[in-house]
């Protein structure tokens, strides 16, 4: 089969019938340029932010694909702002995300996982958006090869003047735009502007991302469970009966399936295309869980929801988290509806 664009199965693409390569294939930029111009008063600065990211995303791609090759494994010396050790490829991520964001004219501030404060756009090249971004999820998993993953929020600029930490403490709910790509297999970025949640695969000979699945849906309960159970000694007793409820279901049904990577991306990703549930609960050494509110949790609940799953703190919607620092943490509980409604039915019985 020869490389290059093939056309997405339910998507208008036209094969000639001497080869399978689609001539008039729906690609992601084809994707945003024609939302873009569907969106009511849109000027284009939505979409060439999104532009800018996908070129990070693609050289973020390229540099995990011949990390060992090009000796980007292994620690660039310093710990980031919540105390993890950062990877060479983190920083590269970070740089990348944050250069291609500045150079599209449409960001006036951002916030990294790998950066303390507020990234403050160049005045001359400042636009209204703004960008929360995890670089490189699942950086653990660097040396072994396991996938990672990138992922963004972005919100409006709700001051005026000089961009303020206000600017990027928006509850999710506010959010324009979601994405993630993962570094897996293959590569592949899911995006939702609001109406859906879409995927798209990076064609690596062409250099585009083609759009594989429109309006993707989470099945309304899965057969998988997916947490670090290593840490059932500090979770609360809600937490570890319903985990126990997973493996021993008292119903006399099959047990759930156990997996997990440790590298959210993977793991959410998984869930959406198989159902079931995500969760990193709070447990007594990590009092609000570990995953970032504003660039982990807060795009990943937008995308779920856009599938039509659920994403809950265990007390509130994580949407409607009213966020009071940058890098925040929640807990954090994503999946398929039925699975989540279940999980928040066992926190309720010890309230
Ligand atoms: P803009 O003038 O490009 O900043 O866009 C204004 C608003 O229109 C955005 O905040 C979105 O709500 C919507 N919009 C713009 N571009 C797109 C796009 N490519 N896809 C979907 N919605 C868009
Ligand atoms: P990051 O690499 O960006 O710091 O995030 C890692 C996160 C997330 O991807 C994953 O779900 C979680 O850490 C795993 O944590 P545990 O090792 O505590 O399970
Ligand atoms: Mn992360
Ligand atoms: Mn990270």
């Amino acid at each position: 089969m020869p490389a290059g664009l093939k056309a997405a199965p339910g998507t208008a693409g036209s094969m000639s019938d001497q080869s399978t390569f689609d001539t008039d294939v729906w690609t992601l930029t084809r994707f945003v340029t024609e939302t873009g111009r569907q969106a009511k008063g849109a000027t284009g600065e939505l979409t060439q932010l999104l532009n800018a990211m996908m070129t990070a995303i693609k050289a973020i791609s390229s540099a995990v694909r011949k990390a060992g090759l090009a000796h980007l494994q292994g620690m660039a010396g310093c710990v980031n702002v919540t105390g993890d050790d950062v990877k060479k490829l983190d920083v590269l991520s970070n740089d990348l995300v944050v250069n291609m964001l500045k150079a599209s004219y449409s960001t006036c501030c951002m916030v990294s996982e790998e950066d303390k404060g507020l990234i403050v756009t160049p005045k001359d090249k400042r636009g209204k958006y703004v960008v929360c971004f995890d670089p490189l999820d699942g950086s653990s998993n660097i040396d072994c090869l396991a996938s990672i993953g990138t992922i963004f929020a972005i919100y409006k600029r709700v001051t005026e003047g000089e961009p303020t930490e206000e600017d990027a403490l928006q509850p999710g709910s506010n959010m324009v735009c979601a994405g993630y790509a993962l570094y897996g297999s293959a590569t592949l970025v899911a995006l939702s502007t609001g109406a859906g949640l879409h995927f798209f695969m990076l064609d690596p000979a062409v250099g585009e991302f083609i759009l594989t699945e429109r309006n993707v849906t989470i099945k309304p309960r899965g057969k998988i469970y997916s947490l670090n159970e290593g840490y059932a000694k500090y979770f609360h007793p809600s937490v570890n009966h319903y985990i126990d409820h997973k493996k021993n279901p008292e119903d006399g049904g099959a047990p759930y399936g156990a997996r997990y990577v440790g590298s959210m991306v993977s793991d959410v990703h998984r869930t959406i295309a198989y159902g079931g549930i995500f969760m990193y609960p709070a447990n007594q050494k990590s009092p609000e869980g570990k995953l970032r509110l504003l660039y982990e949790c807060n795009p990943i609940a937008f995308l779920v929801e856009q599938a039509g799953g659920v994403a809950t703190t265990g007390t509130q919607r994580v949407l409607d988290v009213r966020p009071r620092a940058l890098h925040q943490r929640v807990p954090f509980v994503v999946g398929s509806p039925d699975d989540v409604n279940e999980y928040l039915a066992f926190v309720n019985k010890y309230q």
